[in-house]
């Protein structure tokens, strides 16, 4: 090898060796004669120094930004006052005695290393963006956990099998990427949105327990925690129930955890789909902080307001949500509370009614527009119930549950991320478990996880009740992955399907070929995918899962560096029998 060390493996005990390094230029300074490197490598960053009678001298005055050197020099001690607590390296330098500039460099377009460089020019030299310390550990990370997913899943006994990348739809819900064929013109592949019927075809052929690390794709409005190609950690087991499924989860998690230096403990919490949008208004609640969402409907059955009366006259439909901020009335003035009016109108409130808990010669005094909505012979009952104290804030929500649910969950989020009250520190594992089998969209019935989630109970006169055996797991209020127990058995399957709307025929032309595997003796089976993009941004703690792609696409779904997606030769699409009619220009 060319060098003898990483750069930043090097500290005082080094004092004296002498040593070979290789890396970039990452700064250069000629302070009056004498020339000081900042060398960097995929560890860290180590100082140069030369003076003008060493030998090196000639070629150290040519280094420039990003230059590649190999250095050969004699470590020492900085002198008094020159050391740089900023860097591991900070009390030690080498002395050159050789410079090689083994390559030069263009200019950078972006300042490597700097946060604040224009994000899109990030994406286009992705490589450059790549070339820190910083970046380096996050995808170290990333190559630990992913051998760590392997080694726990070994001792588990489950066995790595890839599944295909050119194939045909698969149920997950989101529009394909599809891949046209040349040897079948007018037909077309589908690439994988998750290797799910795959993984159950591999229980027909009885290899009992099944992992693989496999890239999925999925054409769908992207987020920080979505892409339009990602990585499952994609499992699935036979003969077993959802409790052994949530423990292998829960195993695979704390390894993982504690390779990264965690020690999470197990089991996790449970909580079903209705308790977490009932106490907080999503079915992916942050749980590193408390203040739950609290009914209070029955306080406004007798309103002598209509509107309020009215939503409370169909409690079944219809949800009034407080949600208390202990201290809140200390923390909001009237311009943050117009924020936080303003925000829930984002998501379909009609505005944001407050109480403000004041003191009134020590008794609590309750104020805001609303109090003389609730009759005053319950609003003891109220203070009570919500456990009012001075200094206090309740925000209300009221209308249909799913709005208010919905508002009032992201209204939860803003105020803990507003008022500080989240721990960065921790890590909140949740199971959330009996998701509801359908749910009614677009005027239909549809599967809210895919149609060959077992249902808990068949009851068909009330579809919308009927429970899944389906289960998410969340980490600090981010869905990290989902599964269930799939159906094995014709005639649920059957059902499940009737309550779809989707006849035999449908059925067949979709999904023809699982239905026929599951008839030659499916086995009993279940498991679940977990995002490892997810995984690793809430462990490494990044703000997206950009950040530890290595090449990821921007939030068009573009790749700016390779320009992709791109404009192809005619004869390619001749041979594909595909002409373009009408071109709809994007800006990328
Ligand atoms: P699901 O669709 O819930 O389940 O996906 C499982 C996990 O994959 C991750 N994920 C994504 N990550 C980044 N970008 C995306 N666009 C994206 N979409 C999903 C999430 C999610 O929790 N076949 C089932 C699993 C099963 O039932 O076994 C499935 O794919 O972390």
């Amino acid at each position: 090898m060319l060098r003898t060390h990483l750069c930043s493996e090097l500290n005082e005990n080094d004092i004296a060796k002498e040593v070979q390094l290789c890396g970039w230029c990452n700064t250069y300074r000629d302070h009056g004669g004498v020339i000081f490197i900042d060398l960097r490598d995929k560890s860290g960053i180590i100082q140069l120094v030369c003076d003008p009678n060493s030998s090196a001298y000639n070629n150290a005055s040519m280094v420039r930004d990003e230059y590649v050197l190999i250095a050969k020099g004699r470590i020492r001690a900085r002198g008094d006052g020159l050391e740089n607590p900023k860097l591991k390296t900070g009390k030690i330098e080498v002395v050159l005695d050789s410079l090689v500039v083994e390559n030069k460099s263009r200019t950078p377009p972006i300042t490597i290393g700097d946060e604040n460089t224009n994000e899109e020019l990030k994406l286009k030299y992705r490589y450059l963006d790549l070339r820190t310390p910083k970046a380096y550990e996050v995808f170290k990370t990333r190559s630990s956990i992913a051998i760590e997913v392997r080694n726990s899943l070994n001792r588990m006994g489950f066995l790595e099998v890839e599944t295909p990348i050119l194939t045909s739809a698969t149920p997950e819900g989101a529009r394909d990427y599809l891949v046209p064929s040349r040897i079948y013109n007018g037909e077309f592949f589908a690439l994988p949105q998750s290797p799910q019927l795959f993984k159950q075809l591999l229980m027909v052929s009885g290899f009992d327990r099944y992992f693989q690390i496999a890239k999925c794709f999925r054409d769908e409005d992207l987020r920080a925690d979505r892409q339009p190609e990602f990585t499952q950690i994609d499992v699935e087991m036979s003969f077993c129930n959802q409790d052994d499924v949530m423990e292998v989860g829960e195993r695979l998690l704390k390894d993982v955890f504690k390779i990264c230096g965690y020690d999470i403990q197990t089991p996790f919490m449970r909580m079903t789909y209705s308790d977490a949008m009932e106490k907080y208004g999503s079915d992916k609640p942050d749980l590193r902080f408390e203040i739950p969402l609290c009914d209070v409907g029955e306080y406004f059955v007798e309103s002598r307001n209509e509107i309020f009366k009215n939503i409370a006259s169909d409690l079944n439909a219809n949800r009034f949500k407080a949600l208390k901020i202990p201290n809140g009335d200390n923390f909001f003035t009237r311009k943050t509370l117009g924020e936080c009016e303003d925000f829930v109108r984002k998501f379909g409130a009609k505005g944001l009614a407050y109480i403000q808990v004041k003191d009134n010669n020590g008794e609590i005094e309750l104020k805001g527009p609303i109090v003389k909505f609730i009759p005053e012979n319950k609003i003891a009952e109220f203070s009570k119930k919500l456990d009012l104290r001075v200094g206090d804030l309740v925000f209300f929500g009221a209308g249909e549950k799913s709005v208010v649910w919905d508002y009032m969950g992201r209204l939860r989020l803003k105020v803990a991320r507003d008022m500080n009250l989240i721990d960065d520190n921790k890590f909140s594992f949740l199971w959330v478990v009996d998701f509801p089998m359908f749910e009614f969209s677009e005027n239909r019935l549809k599967a809210l996880h895919h149609p060959f989630t077992m249902p808990n109970n068949i009851d068909e006169r009330d579809p919308l009740k009927i429970t899944s055996i389906a289960y998410d797991v969340v980490l600090n209020g981010i869905e990290l992955g989902g599964g269930s127990i799939r159906i094995h058995k014709d005639e649920i399957q059957k059902k499940v399907f009737n309550l779809l709307g989707i006849d035999e025929n449908e059925a067949k032309e979709k999904f023809g070929f699982l239905l026929e595997a599951l008839s030659f003796g499916a086995p009993p089976h279940g498991g679940f995918a977990m995002g490892l993009d997810r995984l690793v941004m809430l462990i490494t703690k990044q703000n997206s899962i950009r950040d530890v792609i290595a090449f990821p696409k921007t939030q068009k779904a573009t790749c700016l560096l390779t320009n992709a997606p791109n404009i192809v030769s005619s004869e390619q699409l001749k041979e594909l029998g595909i002409s373009i009619k009408n071109r709809i220009k994007e800006n990328k």
